[in-house]
């Protein structure tokens, strides 16, 4: 399995703060699903950076999975979606759906993310929010499924496993 977390953030890019987000889910990915990240990225909120990232990650460096962080809300620099449905080939609704079903419980202010999950080639890119608690949160709902969707995605013959 191999894993990239791109970072989207104006200032983390220009080192005006750490990174915490892509660490973050990092290790919850170590602890809960038992992977390691392979790739990890800044950029700042520019839509030909992220879609600059994602398909080299997707097509050159073939990962399984793409979690991107930050740049969903509705701030005039929050570009992550539409550069990510620039890029991807067939939309993962559900999971969406899942996260934003979850994390309602949790915040109304989950209803201000735009994320967008989706395929390409034989790479999951999903997108979740910027601060660290956000992405964790959202992250953690959809990892139950993640083990069977990536096997799925590379035309594996597994059998429909309960998951809880
Ligand atoms: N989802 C969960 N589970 N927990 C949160 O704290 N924060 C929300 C939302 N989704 C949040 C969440 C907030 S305040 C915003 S503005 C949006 O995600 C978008 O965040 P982003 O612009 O950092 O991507």
């Amino acid at each position: 399995m191999r894993i990239g977390i791109l970072t989207v953030s104006d200032r983390a890019s220009r080192g005006e703060y750490e990174d915490q987000s892509g660490p973050a889910l990092r290790e919850l990915l170590r602890e809960r699903f038992g992977g390691d990240v392979d790739r990890a990225r800044v950029v700042p909120d520019e839509s030909a950076e992220i879609t600059r990232a994602l398909v080299a990650w997707c097509d050159d460096e073939k990962l399984d999975l793409i979690l991107t962080t930050g740049g969903t809300g509705f701030a005039p620099r929050d570009v992550t979606p539409e550069a990510t449905r620039a890029v991807i080939e067939r939309d993962a609704p559900g999971l969406v759906q899942a996260m934003l079903a979850a994390s309602l419980q949790k915040t109304p202010h989950a209803m201000l993310s735009r994320m967008v999950a989706g395929i390409r080639g034989r790479t999951l890119i999903v997108n979740l929010p910027g601060s660290p608690k956000a992405a964790c949160e959202n992250l953690a709902v959809i990892l139950p499924a993640l083990p069977h969707a990536l096997e799925l995605l590379q035309g594996k013959d597994s059998q429909h496993q309960a998951v809880d």
